[in-house]
């Protein structure tokens, strides 16, 4: 939810942490700081607001600052001012921090510093960290006898000391003025990862801020800890019990985070869906053999394929591809399959019988309620897969085993390629789990050729960008908006409702067509847009009816339908056509207009597409 920074080395380390955070913003952007220790000390520099204003007000920092940490914030406990921008530092100017997370018991843990004489003054939950390592951090001091040490540093001691009291979450960063030298990081249940470069340690919430120094890094785990020094690091619990982790390669490189001439990552993802695509199924399918290889799951595939009952859980648009799911699982596998909405699933007393398989779907990999469901559903005894994007995430380890996307790095807040890729992975899934359960080797060989086809179909889909911009022009001063699909096509409907809202702040609600006659139908009035997504298949003949009653009520008509439907010409105001596919796969071609028409409509309206209000890409907080 926030994105933290920190830098150990012998270079400068107020640009590494700027460009740092700006590989970060997308996790929360309200306010940003950084913390330098220099010849006096710690300098903290924060402000409300982007990176940008940051690096503004920042001075000239001393060659010799080359040790510091970097926070950009999306605020949880307290306003986003700059005031509650981190870093934090605690009462004796010695120690600062930077936190992403949330303190659930700071309340008690504030008001027992307060009784202790110190005093608070940010309205954040992250504060009681910083105080309360400098509480026992110059307790130590004072008495070290007193606090059987056993040959630890004073520093060390104070923060495990510290975190052994906190309730909730933290990825941590940590520096001390006594320890000019010494960088310490801290994670349970939000993300953490040390890079290993050349005599020099970037410690980071997400790759992306590392990248560009290392490729090697150490994913800390839950509970875990990391000591750099110059002369090396070294990872131990929280409770100073050694740990080795291996060092891993990041597998994403610059280039691919980078903007590469789009003007936003939301538009540059949306391009890179046919080569995502191409990435998520490349060496799995298996024409020769009418199979589908899914090497993360392999050994489990005895136990999916007699599975009885599968629940999907995920959030937003994780959440429509699990719907999604339901359809391809049960037409495909005749696998009876539902999806949660993971921050229900967990609270809800859910049953898990034998048999049950449950499969979190995540892009991140780090969303705090996904990750909790994937919990329950373990501590419920059911084997949990996860289907994340973000290689070596929390969600992807706390699972028995998964299947990863391979869509390259999603930066714009929208998710777009996760949900194509997320599709990908669960239609290549269920055809596998079909064919071993009932369908034939043909049926399933068409499948395969079909779903090779996509990558490509995508790519017409894309030519008519420049359309869809017009479309939405056309509509841009209407603030109400409706998307209505029919079966595997419903969940589309509810996916660029979902795009349009949190980009483009205009209300949208989505519906299986069939629906509006119950009710959402009143709404339709003075050209009010109702975008269909009207393509060939089953339902084709019912969703026309479906049209014409919103036609004759005044709305204005917008419809994704198939290439060569001369019918729908005549009835629809604009129409966006999209090349023949079946009925099964066609949300991941459908939805690509959608999402086009989302991202124009936002800049047409002059929003930060990529940083829409009062979100941010992983949401590690409940
Ligand atoms: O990283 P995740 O896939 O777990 O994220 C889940 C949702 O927070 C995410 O899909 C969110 O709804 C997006 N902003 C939608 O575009």
């Amino acid at each position: 939810m926030c994105g933290i920074v920190a830098y150990l080395g012998k270079k400068m380390a107020q640009p590494i942490l700027i460009e740092g955070l700006k590989r970060l913003e997308y996790r929360g952007y309200d306010s940003a700081g950084v913390a330098l220790l220099g010849c006096d000390g710690i300098k903290i520099t924060k402000t409300k607001g982007r990176i940008s204003a940051l690096e503004q007000i920042l001075e000239k920092p001393e060659a010799n600052a080359v040790f510091g940490i970097g926070h950009t914030r999306w605020a949880t406990h307290g306003a986003p001012n700059t005031v509650n921008a981190h870093p934090h530092i605690d009462c004796t100017g010695k120690i600062a921090i930077a936190h992403n997370g949330i303190i659930e018991n700071y309340n008690t843990l504030k008001k027992w510093l307060k009784n202790e004489g110190i005093e608070f003054i940010t309205e954040t939950d992250s504060e009681v960290i910083a105080q309360m390592i400098g509480y026992f951090y110059a307790k130590v001091i004072a008495n070290p006898d007193d606090f059987g040490l056993n040959g630890q540093n004073k520093f060390e001691w104070a923060i495990q000391r510290t975190l052994r009291e906190l309730h909730g979450t933290f990825g941590l960063a940590i520096i001390c003025s006594d320890y000019p030298n010494m960088l310490i990081g801290a994670r349970k249940g939000s993300p953490l990862i040390l890079g290993v470069g050349d005599n020099e340690y970037i410690l980071a919430s997400d790759a992306a801020a590392i990248v560009e120094h290392t490729t090697s890094a150490i994913y800390l785990a839950d509970n875990e800890m990391v000591t750099i020094g110059s002369d090396g690091f070294r990872t131990t619990t929280i409770n100073n019990i050694a740990v080795t982790k291996d060092v891993e390669p990041i597998e994403f490189s610059l280039e691919q985070i980078e903007l590469g001439g789009f003007k936003h990552h939301m538009l540059k993802e949306i391009f890179e869906q046919p080569e995502a695509l191409g990435n998520c199924m490349g060496g799995r399918i298996d024409k020769q053999e009418h199979r589908i290889k899914l090497g993360g799951i392999e050994k489990y595939l005895r136990e999916l394929t007699r599975t009885k009952r599968l629940i999907f859980t995920a959030c937003g648009t994780a959440f429509h591809a699990g719907l999604v799911g339901e359809y391809l699982f049960e037409q495909l596998a005749r696998i009876p399959a539902e999806t949660e909405y993971a921050s229900e699933f967990r609270y809800r007393n859910p049953i898990i019988e034998d048999g049950t398989v449950v499969i979190s779907i995540s892009q991140s990999g780090e969303t705090l309620d996904t990750l909790a469901a994937v919990e329950e559903a373990k501590e419920r005894g059911a084997t949990v897969f996860g289907v994340v994007n973000v290689v070596g995430s929390t969600i992807a380890r706390a699972t028995d085993a998964g299947i990863y996307l391979h869509a390259g790095p999603e930066i714009g807040v929208a998710s777009t390629k996760a949900f194509t890729a997320q599709v990908a992975v669960l239609t290549m899934l269920a055809i596998e789990l079909g064919r071993r359960r009932l369908i034939s080797a043909e049926m399933a060989d068409k499948y395969l050729c079909e779903l090779s086809l996509i990558p490509e179909k995508i790519k017409k889909v894309l030519e008519q960008s420049d359309h869809i911009r017009e479309i939405a022009k056309a509509n841009i001063e209407k603030n109400n908006w409706l998307f209505l699909g029919r079966g595997v096509n419903y969940p589309v409907a509810l996916e660029g409702a979902l795009k349009l809202k949190e980009i483009s702040y205009i209300h949208a609600e989505g519906l299986p067509a069939a629906e509006m006659k119950h009710g959402p139908i009143a709404l339709i009035a003075d050209g009010m847009p109702a975008v269909f997504i009207a393509t060939s298949g089953a339902q084709y003949d019912k969703i026309m009816g479906n049209i014409s009653e919103v036609k004759a009520r005044g709305g204005k008509v917008i419809v994704v339908a198939t290439e060569g439907d001369q019918q729908i010409q005549k009835c629809a105001d604009h129409v966006i056509t999209i090349p023949d596919t079946p009925d099964l796969l066609q949300p991941m071609v459908a939805v690509v207009p959608l999402q086009l028409l989302a991202y124009h409509a936002a800049v047409l309206r002059g929003h930060d597409v990529d940083k829409p209000r009062n979100l941010a890409k992983s949401v590690t907080v409940e």
